[in-house]
């Protein structure tokens, strides 16, 4: 556990897009260099384009030329967990990674990857 990582993503909280549910939430991605890489949500009038923190900041990182994925700390007012739909993306891009959940007080549960997507549909299949 890093607390810089988990510091990160408190802060990337406060560079949340979200007018229309004011849930903000904060994601930072560790990488094996030590780097960390920030994300928050972005929301949308068209309410279904938003994206999720998680997934802003794999994106980010992907297209900065990085795949090397430690960990992920996320942070909400309330220790919210990744959507399924970042749990699928995480998987695919990190698989069986350490996931930081966080509030605003700091760490609140360390989570891997296999027991929060058990079972996964991924790319083994596409062989
Ligand atoms: N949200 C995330 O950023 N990550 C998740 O894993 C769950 C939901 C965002 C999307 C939307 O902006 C807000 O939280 C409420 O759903």
């Amino acid at each position: 556990m890093n607390n810089k990582l988990i510091q990160k993503a408190i802060n990337m909280c406060d560079k949340a897009y979200a007018p229309f549910s004011n849930y903000h939430v904060g994601a930072a991605l560790e990488l094996h260099s030590g780097k960390i890489i920030g994300g928050c949500n972005v929301e949308s009038s068209s309410y279904g384009l938003t994206c999720c923190a998680e997934r802003v900041a794999l994106f980010c990182a992907i297209a900065e030329g990085h795949n090397n994925f430690k960990s992920m700390a996320i942070a909400t007012k309330n220790d919210g967990m990744p959507c399924g739909a970042c749990r699928q993306v995480i998987w695919e891009l990190c698989g069986n990674i350490p996931i930081y959940i966080c509030n605003m007080k700091g760490l609140v549960k360390t989570v891997y990857m296999n027991d929060l997507l058990p079972d996964a549909f991924d790319k083994k299949k596409l062989k």
